[in-house]
């Protein structure tokens, strides 16, 4: 059976499939499972913002083939790991858990890298392309490290 990580940002067009995108390339994908997900509803089945899209692609990533869909409490039984990108996504995932366990499941994406620190991966919606590569650079160097634990822990 695989390790299932689930990524959680609001829209789930911006952050989250990059971080999806990002971590699966680390992973081994016959013990690795990861998916993404929004908190919000206002995108559900679209394709990733084409500014995700063209900073995932000048990496090397295509991740054209995710659609956004919205978290529900069944995520917290059907994952092992959920990383949420900032605060807010926390709060309200958080709110939706129905026991220690399913609590236990959910962090910070970039306490990785900065631990106990709890920083946000900026939302970059309402900016420009800069802020994607950005957000594209801490997720890739907090990937790394999530990767690396997954793979130790789970081997
Ligand atoms: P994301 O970015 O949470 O990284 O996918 C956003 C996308 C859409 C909206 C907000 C944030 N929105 O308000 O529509």
């Amino acid at each position: 059976m695989s390790v299932k990580i689930l990524m959680v940002c609001l829209g789930n067009i911006c952050r989250s499939p990059l971080a999806e995108g990002i971590l699966a390339s680390k992973l081994p994908k016959d013990k690795f499972f990861v998916d993404s997900a929004g908190t919000g509803a206002y995108h559900i089945g679209k394709q990733p913002d084409q500014r995700s899209v063209l900073t995932a692609q000048r990496n090397g990533l295509d991740i054209t083939n995710q659609k956004a869909r919205q978290f529900t409490s069944r995520d917290f039984d059907d994952f092992d790991y959920i990383y949420v990108m900032d605060n807010t996504n926390y709060d309200d995932v958080i709110q939706l858990a129905k026991s220690e366990n399913h609590k236990n499941k959910v962090h910070l994406i970039l306490n990785e890298l900065f631990p106990g620190d709890n920083v946000d991966v900026p939302d970059p919606y309402y900016g420009l392309q800069n802020g994607f590569d950005m957000v594209y650079e801490m997720l890739d160097e907090t990937c790394d490290i999530i990767s690396k634990k997954l793979i130790e822990k789970h081997s």
